[in-house]
């Protein structure tokens, strides 16, 4: 991890109070792997604030970033335009284990602002010729972005909890439709999505990406402390993960 300058090269709304931003950095984009974070101080306020990677392009030394515009941070963060350039730390945190063979199968379960580091897990399981599905929920039809790209990796099915797009309800509503047995299952999203995931697929070896649940990012505020399956340990998430085993964690 490194602090950095990162310069906007690319700023598009994807999906309602959803924004993608290409930053570009040498040495970030060579050494970010899937799941990993960057912890962005954007400009105006006091405090870093974590976001995941959604892609990464070596060849432009670029990498991909989508976040939601939920307070004054991401608001702010969104009014940021092309050419200014972004204080940043990374990459951070450990990503998703990437140790699967040819021809094994499986399924990427994401849930709306948990969808983005799924990408670029995706392109590099594709490239490992890792048969992949993925599962996609967002709220409404005017939340859900990426599915074209996700079309290109995986037979990807999108839900959404109203069924105004895709089919209706809770991705968990549609883990028993697969046609091939799924040796692994990665997921990010909501805690009460990632808990049901678990319950449901309990016999799949699964990772989970917490990052959802932090706050500073460094290890100071304590917001991200997670209990682990090993009697009274804990973890944070934003130091010891965001990616864990699904085993290795309690999910509330
Ligand atoms: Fe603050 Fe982990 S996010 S301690």
């Amino acid at each position: 991890m490194q602090k950095q300058l990162m310069q906007i090269t690319k700023k598009k709304d994807i999906a309602l109070d959803t924004v993608e931003m290409v930053l570009a950095n040498k040495y970030i984009s060579k050494y970010a792997v899937p799941g990993q974070f960057l912890h962005l101080l954007v400009p105006g306020q006091m405090l870093r604030r974590p976001i995941s990677i959604a892609d990464v392009d070596k060849e432009s030394e670029t990498v991909t970033i989508i976040f939601k515009i939920l307070g004054a941070g991401t608001k702010q963060l969104a009014t940021c335009q092309v050419g200014e350039a972004i204080d940043a730390l990374g990459p951070n945190g450990n990503g998703f284990p990437l140790d699967m063979k040819r021809d094994s199968t499986a399924v990427l379960i994401g849930g709306g602002i948990g969808v983005p580091p799924l990408y670029y897990l995706a392109k590099k399981l594709h490239e490992q010729e890792v048969n992949l599905f993925a599962v996609l929920g967002f709220q409404t039809k005017v939340h859900v972005f990426y599915e074209e790209k996700f079309q290109q990796l995986a037979q990807t099915i999108i839900v959404t909890n109203d069924g105004s797009y895709g089919k209706t309800g809770l991705v968990t509503d549609v883990l028993d439709n697969f046609t091939k047995p799924i040796n692994r299952y990665y997921t990010c999203g909501p805690m009460p999505m990632l808990s049901a995931v678990k319950r449901q697929l309990v016999n799949v070896e699964g990772y989970i990406s917490l990052e959802e649940r932090m706050g500073c990012g460094v290890g100071a505020c304590f917001a991200c402390v997670i209990p682990t399956d090993h009697q009274g340990g804990y973890k944070k998430i934003c130091q010891d993960g965001p990616v864990f085993s699904a085993k290795e964690v309690q999910l509330q």
